[in-house]
C-alpha cells in the first residue's frame, strides 16, 4: 500500500473522526470536518487507512494562514506523520503565496508545543483564558 498525503475526501470522514475522538477532550463533530472538504488545506496521511490529518485556512490578513487542527492516530505518533503533513502543508501555502502560518495551542499541551517548536515555530504571545480551562500559546512561523 502506498503511503501518501492527499486532499481529504468525504469517505475519509469516519477515520478522521476516529482520530479526533482519540485525540481531544472536546472533539470536532463530523459535520465540521465535512464543512472543510472544499478547503484545499484539509489534507490526510493515507496508509491504507487515514492515520493523520491537518487543516489550515486563511485568516483575515490574507498573507497569514491559520492552522486550525492537526492530529495523528494514537498508536502511530512519533513516526514523523505530523511532520510530513506540516511540511506538505507549508509547501502548499508557499505556492498559494502565504507569508506566515500562525496557530494557538493549549498551554498544557506539551507534546504539541514540542512538535511546533521542532517544526520551527516560535512563541508570539499568550492569551489568558482562551480555552475554558486553559491559556493559549500563540505561535507562528514565516514561510
Ligand atoms: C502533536 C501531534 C500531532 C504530533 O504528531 P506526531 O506524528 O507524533 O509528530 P512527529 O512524529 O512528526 O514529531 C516530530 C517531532 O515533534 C516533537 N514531538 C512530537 N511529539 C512529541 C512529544 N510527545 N514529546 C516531545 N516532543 C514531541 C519531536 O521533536 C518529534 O521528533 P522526534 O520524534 O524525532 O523526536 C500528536 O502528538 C497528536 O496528534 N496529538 C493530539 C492532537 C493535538 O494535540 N494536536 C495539536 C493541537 S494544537
Amino acid at each position: 500500500m502506498v503511503k501518501m498525503i492527499r486532499r481529504a475526501l468525504i469517505s475519509d470522514i469516519p477515520d478522521v473522526v476516529e482520530i479526533e475522538d482519540n485525540s481531544f477532550r472536546v472533539p470536532w463533530p463530523d459535520f465540521l470536518f465535512k464543512s472543510h472538504l472544499s478547503n484545499p488545506g484539509f489534507l490526510v496521511y493515507d496508509d491504507g487507512k487515514v492515520l493523520g490529518y491537518i487543516i489550515v485556512g486563511s485568516s483575515e490578513d490574507k498573507r497569514k494562514a491559520h492552522l486550525q487542527s492537526i492530529a495523528v492516530q494514537k498508536n502511530y505518533r512519533r513516526q514523523g506523520i505530523a511532520s510530513k503533513l506540516m511540511d506538505w502543508c507549508i509547501d502548499l501555502l508557499r505556492l498559494y503565496g502565504f507569508e506566515r502560518i500562525v496557530l494557538e495551542v493549549r498551554e498544557k499541551n506539551i507534546p504539541a508545543r514540542y512538535f511546533y517548536l521542532s517544526k520551527g515555530f516560535s512563541i508570539d504571545g499568550i492569551t489568558e483564558g482562551y480555552y475554558y480551562d486553559d491559556n493559549a500559546i500563540l505561535m507562528g512561523k514565516d514561510l
